[in-house]
């Protein structure tokens, strides 16, 4: 199978670098900036809390202490926001909903105030000709729901079906194209199964259950917004190849079971209809057939998250942490450093080589099973204004995408993560990931180099034969 682990070498960026313009992407190329609710709205005493409120007001939990009460305070100043993404030239801004802010208590009475905000934000986008791609699930997850039981519990599903629908209501007629869930293959490892992430649950395997509850949601929700008369609906999904660190079988094996948990747990149930093998009989679940085509049901989009490849091992070997994050031993694989590429502040390897391997490696595999790509997120955490490495990272991947593009690979739009530099989760505000600078202090923003890189480069598109 293409997409699985490889053990090829994998040398240096070999980018053409950010002084030659970019290739050319198809004119109806979709352009576009990504944000979420609790990274940058604030705004906490207007909403229901979320889990990450509650994680976040636990010492220890977030690295620099910090929380998203205020965060950049988007909620007060998205009209500056809309017009920073206007000027930047951009056709779309993928954003979230805050379900907690619509839905304080997760069920039931719904704010209007909440509602209201989103209301305004979209139609602050449409009067700048920014087309809104709202995902509905970033995360944040009313507390009430998750003290009853969240995530582990099945009937969650209905509820944001519930919850999707209120949304469809108040701003489907000026939607386009919707996301249902971000990541859920983080929100179950990273929130449920390492706890390093709200809700904070360390369940390893027994985290499984949530990744099937969200998958169900997704796939109640894609027909709620039907309903709705919603025409274009994806899912954002992270992934990224999987590197064994060796050819030795027990490497190999580790890397297939990663890529297993990274790159097909989600895919493989919304794409071929199926859970990936081993998978169904851990999970145990009555009905999963009957879930199984809620699940499939067509999607009209595909998104992908893309950041960056990892390399496994077998485990019990490498260092027992991976980016920050201390990784349990009894786990079936475990991480190594990628050598010999440059790195982010974040510490993540930077090989847009790997995009491209990504994207063709995905087409491999699911084949006329996959609807249009869209790149839902790509971006890299640097500090600073001149922000050079961000410009690197941009153009380079934007070189690997166009090779993939010129290879067949139907990807139809492309957001930066992120708009604004923002909490960046479990990392606080330690991060910044921004093509727009934000100084916490004075909430003033700033756009930086790779703002202005950027705004230049889709000129160009425009302009050049
Ligand atoms: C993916 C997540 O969707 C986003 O919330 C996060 O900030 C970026 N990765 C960077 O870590």
């Amino acid at each position: 199978m293409a997409v699985s682990a490889s053990t090829g070498t994998h040398t240096g960026p070999s980018s053409n670098g950010p002084g030659t313009a970019l290739p050319r992407f198809p004119e109806d190329f979709l352009w576009g900036v990504s944000t979420s609710a609790h990274q940058i709205e604030g705004a906490v005493d207007l909403r229901g809390r979320s889990v990450w409120d509650s994680f976040s007001a636990t010492p220890g939990r977030v690295k620099d202490g910090s929380t998203a009460d205020v965060a950049c305070d988007h909620y007060h100043r998205y009209r500056e926001d809309v017009a920073l993404i206007r000027d930047l030239g951009v056709g779309a801004y993928r954003f979230s909903v805050s379900w907690p802010r619509v839905q304080p208590t997760g069920a039931g009475q719904v704010s209007e105030r909440g509602l209201d905000f989103y209301d305004r934000l979209v139609d602050e986008l449409c009067a700048a000709g920014v087309r809104p791609v709202p995902t509905l699930f970033h995360w944040d997850t009313p507390l009430v729901l998750e003290e009853a039981g969240g995530w582990r519990r099945r009937d969650m599903a209905e509820r944001f079906a519930q919850y999707a629908a209120v949304v469809a209501e108040r701003i489907g007629d000026r939607v386009p194209t919707w996301i249902t869930l971000n990541e859920p293959a983080e929100h179950t490892l990273l929130g449920h199964a390492l706890g390093e992430h709200a809700p904070g649950h360390r369940m390893l395997f027994d985290a499984l259950p949530v990744a099937h509850h969200q998958l169900l949601a997704h796939g109640l929700a894609v027909q709620a917004l039907r309903a709705a008369g919603a025409a274009d609906i994806g899912i954002a999904n992270s992934h990224g190849p999987t590197w064994a660190a060796s050819d030795e079988p027990a490497d190999r094996e580790a890397a297939d079971f990663y890529d297993l948990l990274l790159n097909r747990l989600f895919a493989d149930p919304l794409l071929l209809g199926r859970y990936p093998d081993g998978i169904a009989e851990l999970l145990d679940s009555p009905g999963l057939d009957a879930d199984l085509k809620v699940i499939s049901a067509p999607l009209d989009r595909y998104g992908v998250n893309y950041y960056q490849p990892t390399m496994v091992g077998a485990p019990g070997t490498g260092p027992g942490e991976f980016s920050g994050v201390p990784f349990p031993p009894e786990l079936p694989f475990a991480p190594r450093e990628i050598e010999g590429f440059p790195r982010t502040d974040f510490g993540w390897p930077v090989v847009p080589d790997a995009f491209a391997e990504l994207l063709l490696d995905f087409r491999a595999r699911y084949g006329d099973r996959l609807p249009p790509l869209l790149i839902t997120e790509n971006g890299c955490s640097y500090e600073g204004l001149d922000d050079q490495e961000r410009i690197a990272f941009l153009d380079g991947h934007l070189r690997a995408l166009h090779r993939a593009l010129a290879a067949g690979v139907d990807v139809r739009g492309y957001f930066v993560w992120s708009l604004l530099d923002n909490f960046e989760w479990a990392e606080g505000y330690r991060r910044r990931f921004g093509l727009v600078h934000v100084d916490y202090d004075t909430l003033e923003r700033t756009p930086k180099a790779s703002y202005a890189w950027l705004r230049q480069a889709l000129r160009d598109q425009k302009f050049s034969p």
